[in-house]
């Protein structure tokens, strides 16, 4: 007679107003039984953590498959018609682009350049950075939620340009004028300050690509991002994961934000990343 399989399924809070821990098997993943329940974990609590999974490239491109559409990065995989991980690295001989990946190191939301950003990421650890190299998530949601209601009608309406390069300024403060231009050329966007979402819920969109808050002086527009975010990204909404080999990492996209801690660029840390196409546009 055949037994039924046993799963694993223990799940507990990282902390208390963001991120959930889930602690399950390989084939509980891959089935996609599990599948609406990630969903709506990854929206109420922002990140999902997976300790030490473990899974390949080829199951993590497959359990992407079980939560949603696929997203290519940027035309890789497209191009060849196949899904495929993208290295999170440092090191140029892996990822040939991967001076731009330093905006990573401050507070930002992925994709704040188009219309409809990238719903989530799922992250998986490769190889570790002896010191430092933790991912750090605040919640957007609870973030906005928290303000005073006074503060809220103040934000809610308020529109805010961002721009590409301003990320890059973070890391490169001092460019040539023909690498501002090349930055430049991806334009300038402007998003809500408060993304009301189909949902009902609303959350911030703040980040490093936030320029400049729409019919706000310069310095007024810069106190209040600064204030927002250094409110946003405080203790209570914060939850920072240190990394395990194997450990496997999900956030929702449009209601976190997302940065990587310094570590030693010639470490070999790696990540192997793949994404879920958005569904919703900001609004
Ligand atoms: C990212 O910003 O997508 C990467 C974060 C990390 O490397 O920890």
């Amino acid at each position: 007679m055949a037994t039924a399989a046993t799963t694993r399924w223990e799940i507990a809070d990282a902390a208390p107003k963001i991120g959930t821990i889930i602690r399950t098997d390989k084939d509980t993943l891959l089935s996609g039984s599990r599948a609406s329940e990630i969903r709506e974990i990854m929206e109420s609590r922002g990140v999902i953590v997976f300790p030490q999974i473990n899974l390949t490239d080829d199951e993590q491109i497959a359990f992407t498959h079980t939560l949603g559409t696929f997203a290519y990065e940027d035309g890789e995989g497209a191009k060849e018609g196949k899904d495929t991980v993208y290295p999170i690295t440092m090191d140029e001989t892996i990822n040939p682009i991967a001076s731009y990946l330093k905006g990573a190191f401050y507070w930002h939301i992925d994709g704040t350049m188009s219309a409809k950003p990238i719903l989530a990421s799922i992250m998986s650890a490769r190889a570790l950075s002896p010191v430092g190299g933790e991912t750090e998530f605040c919640n957007t949601y609870a973030s906005f939620e928290d303000l005073p209601e006074d503060e809220k009608r103040e934000i809610e309406g308020l529109n805010v340009v961002h721009a590409m390069w301003r990320s890059q300024l973070y890391w490169k403060p001092e460019p040539s004028f023909a690498e501002l231009q090349k930055w430049m050329d991806r334009g300038v966007n402007t998003l809500p300050l408060v993304w009301k979402h189909r949902s009902g819920r609303k959350s911030l969109v703040l980040g490093a690509t936030a320029l400049q808050v729409e019919g706000k002086g310069i310095m007024e527009s810069e106190a209040l991002l600064v204030r927002l975010r250094d409110w946003a990204t405080q203790p209570r909404f914060v939850y920072r994961h240190t990394w395990s080999l194997g450990d496997m990492v999900i956030w929702d996209n449009t209601g976190t934000m997302h940065r990587a801690m310094q570590y030693d660029h010639k470490s070999g840390r790696l990540m192997h990343r793949t994404k879920l196409e958005g569904e919703e546009a900001f609004a």
